[in-house]
């Protein structure tokens, strides 16, 4: 069966709609070699939109590389995925790969692995032991390779947070920024799946990423563009539903891009010709059952008092967490102990802030939690 709905994974084309000031915010940056952070809870589509932009790009003059980092688990690593993915991206074929390897690179020691990596079998390891030295080499590659070439270079680092994991972090931030803003050809786009972490890089002056460049926060897609969308799929399957109806879908998950989807894409399987309510409320069953599993590890952990927190947070209540009512019907405590608890599931990512106000992470996790 033809998947109708794509949630999970970053979607292009057809299974993407709308983000057109964001799109044509981030290829200005791109194309003005701003900065940026990119911002918003999870799976509302941060990686989808950045490849998006990277393909729109194409052509114009800019070279985009796009790098998930996810699996680096210290600054040696870091560097040496980066730099294989830069060389990889900006060379077209393995002839010029190992051309410029030799020529920026030449300085260092390095042997070619073939990785089982069908896509990108050719690995280079530099034998890095965490040397400073060696590893500027490899983050000074994009400029040299910008200047040869005589373009501009942007680098979008997916799951940029995990470099907040390394061991004695803050000094490879300060090495990273300092490398970094002295490169005339290059610029970046950085972001990641946790937001509690990625905000924690650059929103405190402490760091060294602090106003590093622009940030662009991600809103939620607006019902006019899923209405089109949704009510577009089921037309070309010879379905129907209503504008109410895809209003509901929207409504019960907030809006939450991938949610969006994957209830679109229940109601979908379940309905016959015109999808009925019942529909959609067994959509919505089938929603919470499918995370059910997730939810339960997500949350084993966690205190009495956590859970009662975010209990409070899925009622309702998005602030006044030191109001004596608010801690008294949640059992919160004292007013510190609320403002403690709340810092933890920020932590965890399990709740985000925005204007002061507390959400959800996972609406989806609020249904489940509203369960009798
Ligand atoms: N522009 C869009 N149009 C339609 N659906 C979208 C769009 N962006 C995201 N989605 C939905 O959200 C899901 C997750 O998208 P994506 O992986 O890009 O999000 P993300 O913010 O990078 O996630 P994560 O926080 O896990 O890194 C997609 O599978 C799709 O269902
Ligand atoms: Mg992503």
């Amino acid at each position: 069966m033809k998947q109708v709905f794509i949630f999970g994974k970053p979607v292009a084309d057809e299974s993407f709609t709308d983000r057109v000031q964001e799109s044509a915010r981030l290829k200005a940056s791109f194309e003005a070699g701003i900065n940026t952070f990119i911002i918003s809870p999870r799976r509302w589509g941060k990686t989808s939109l950045v490849k998006k932009v990277i393909k729109e790009t194409e052509g114009s003059g800019i070279m985009c590389v796009f790098a998930d980092v996810f699996k680096a688990k210290t600054p040696a690593d870091f560097c040496e995925l980066l730099a294989n993915t830069v060389l990889k991206q900006t060379s077209s074929a393995f002839d010029e790969l190992v051309v410029n390897a030799k020529r920026f690179l030449g300085r260092l020691s390095m042997s070619v692995n073939l990785a089982a990596d069908e896509i990108n079998p050719v690995q280079l390891q530099f034998g890095l032991n965490g040397d400073v030295q060696t590893m500027e080499e490899l983050l000074q590659l994009p400029e040299r390779i910008a200047e040869k070439k005589k373009v501009h270079i942007v680098i979008c680092i997916d799951e940029f947070q995990q470099i907040a994991e390394f061991e004695d972090s803050v000094s490879f931030q300060k090495q990273l920024r300092t490398v970094w803003q002295h490169q005339e050809n290059v610029s970046y786009c950085l972001f990641g799946s946790k937001r509690h972490m990625m905000e924690g890089l650059f929103n405190d002056e402490t760091k060294p990423f602090y106003k590093f460049g622009d940030i662009l926060y991600l809103k939620k897609i607006p019902f006019s563009y899923w209405n089109t969308f949704i009510s577009g799929k089921f037309k070309a399957s010879g379905k129907t539903i209503s504008e109410h109806q895809i209003e509901r879908i929207c409504d019960s998950v907030d809006y939450h891009s991938s949610y969006v989807q994957q209830l679109s894409w229940y109601v979908y399987l379940f309905s016959d010709k015109a999808v009925s309510d019942a529909d959609i409320e067994a959509g919505l069953e089938e929603l919470v059952a499918q995370n059910t599993a997730l939810f339960e590890s997500r949350t084993e952990n966690l205190t009495p008092v956590q859970m009662r927190f975010l209990r409070a947070v899925s009622d309702g209540v998005y602030e006044g967490f030191s109001s004596s009512g608010v801690i008294s019907k949640y059992k919160l405590g004292s007013s510190a102990a609320s403002v403690t608890t709340r810092k933890a599931l920020l932590e965890k990512g399990l709740i985000y802030s925005d204007n002061n106000k507390t959400f959800l992470s996972d609406p989806v996790m609020g249904m489940w939690l509203n369960r009798p």
